[in-house]
């Protein structure tokens, strides 16, 4: 057989023998890779609306494909771009996309939105932007799975992993932790928490999935060691959803549904079970700044500010972050329902830094929203999958529950994400860990696994558990 080398073939040789000689380390740092960042946050921010406008209605608010326009996120894709260059990338999307309009837009707005997809998929932004001849970006490898590709940069961090569900589980799970009372069983709960004793709180359906005509308590309270402590509560609620232990250790829950003149509403408790505070108005859902549709989630600033998420059913009624003084006095709010960027769907949880930055999980958007306190977006994460419960440590360390992505269309979709709780920084995004779900066919259960989430100063880890009911313990790896 006749071999004709082209003058291409020829030189990709040639430049294999020197890669050779000089030795696959040293050509392997020189190359710039995705991993160098190659792009600005503003340009980033710039090609999420030029995305918004020439993209999203074929590949979806979140990059997740709808029918025959692919996914522009997630193992497949970056499996299908991997060992290619930026490049490639480019110059696919400048001639081909819009589908319906190809090359409509320049080539400095084609690079915003590569900027764009780029940081959605984890990739780290550096100082310069993203050039946008495909000459120079034909320069830069991309390599989707490699963050060592990067190492010698000064700009190599954020994500050690981008490929979803891929970081190892050094936790051991310790299901029956919690000895209930005798008589009672553990009821399906979204909410579990720890107060500064490390006594372990939490809100129960009632050993149901409602407290809908029960005269169970559905607070309760536990001992470091499981024991039972107390339980209070019963009457006031319906369909107990979100707890959290203030720096002050008073309790708060929200009941998320209203019926027969209780719910809709956000307690607090002081830890001996007395009431201190009650927010919105007993069995009436209804958006107002007195009132709540569905009470999803409540957090208390350090300076006082609580906050509530109010909105737990996709497709109606509000999607809003409400705020009130350290005495229950309405401040203002924020969000309308929608998927785009700034938007909300259903804000099921939230949790706070160290800065103070408020991470809204939008569940139904299949996201983490980040805003100041007073409601300016600061950055969305999706790199934690779809969030039901979030819980963020004194150190920064966040801790996120995804009971509901699924492959398949429908309630739940979020193709290439399982799930579990995935551990992980606040401050740089970064996923360390990935607990996963241990449901056996999680595609065709609706929720399974913990929804809410919380850690004790140990690193322990409570999930609270709809389907499964009660309530399960993670130990992490270095408790004896
Ligand atoms: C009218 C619908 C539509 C619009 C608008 C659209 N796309 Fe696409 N896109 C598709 C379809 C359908 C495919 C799959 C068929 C193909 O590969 O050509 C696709 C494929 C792609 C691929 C290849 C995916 C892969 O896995 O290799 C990329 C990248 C892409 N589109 C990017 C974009 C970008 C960026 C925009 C906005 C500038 C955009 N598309 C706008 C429909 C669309």
């Amino acid at each position: 057989m006749r071999v004709r080398l082209s003058t291409g073939l020829i030189g990709a040789l040639a430049a294999a023998i020197v890669a050779m000689v000089l030795g696959e380390p040293l050509a392997q740092e020189s190359q710039k890779s995705v991993w160098s960042g190659i792009y600005t946050p503003q340009q980033a921010e710039r090609g999420a609306a030029g995305y918004a406008q020439n993209c999203q209605k074929c590949h979806g608010a979140q990059l997740q494909g709808l029918g025959e326009a692919k996914p522009l996120t997630g193992s497949e894709f970056l499996s299908n771009w991997n060992g290619l260059t930026v490049g490639d990338l480019f110059d696919r999307v400048r001639t081909t996309m819009p589908l319906d309009n190809p090359r409509a837009l320049t080539r400095e707005a084609y690079a915003d939105i590569l900027a764009y997809v780029l940081k959605f998929n984890g990739f780290p932004a550096g100082p310069a932007e993203m050039d946008h001849r495909t000459e120079v970006l034909a320069g830069i490898r991309f390599d989707a799975f490699r963050a060592s590709a990067a190492r010698g940069s000064l700009l190599a961090h954020a994500f050690a992993e981008p490929v979803p569900n891929s970081q190892p589980n050094p936790y051991v799970a310790q299901p029956g932790f919690l000895a209930f009372p005798a008589g009672r069983s553990a009821g399906s709960t979204s909410g579990v928490a720890v107060d500064s004793q490390g006594h372990i709180w939490v809100a129960d359906r009632c050993a149901a999935n409602s407290c809908d005509g029960s005269d169970l308590d559905p607070v309760l309270e536990f001992a470091s060691n499981g024991a039972f402590i107390k339980s209070f509560g019963k009457g006031l609620m319906v369909f107990p959803h979100g707890l959290f232990v203030d720096g002050h250790d008073r309790i708060w829950v929200t009941c998320a549904q209203a019926k027969d003149g209780r719910g809709a509403q956000v307690f607090a408790f002081d830890s001996q079970g007395h009431r201190l505070m009650t927010l919105g108005k007993a069995g009436i859902s209804r958006e107002g700044p007195d009132t709540f549709s569905e009470p999803n989630a409540v957090i208390v600033a350090r300076d006082g500010t609580i906050l509530v998420a109010d909105g737990h059913s996709p497709g109606k009624g509000p999607a809003r972050i409400v705020r009130f003084d350290a005495k229950g006095k309405f401040l203002g709010q924020w969000g309308t329902r929608g998927p785009a960027r700034g938007q909300m769907e259903v804000p099921h949880t939230l949790a706070m830094d160290s800065k103070g930055r408020l991470f809204v999980g939008d569940r139904w958007n299949n996201r983490i929203d980040i805003f100041t306190p007073e409601g300016k977006l600061l950055d969305v994460w999706t790199q934690f999958g779809r969030p039901s419960g979030i819980y963020i440590d004194k150190a920064d360390r966040i801790y996120v529950a995804d009971s509901e992505s699924r492959a398949r269309d429908g309630y739940g979709h979020n193709p290439g994400w399982k799930r579990g709780i995935r551990v992980g920084d606040a401050r740089t995004g970064a996923v360390t860990a990935f607990i996963p779900d241990t449901e056996t066919d999680p595609e065709s259960q609706a929720t399974s696994g913990p929804e809410g989430v919380w850690a004790d100063s140990h690193g322990v880890i409570y999930g609270a558990q709809v389907l499964r009911k009660g309530v399960m313990r993670y130990l992490p790896p270095s408790k004896p």
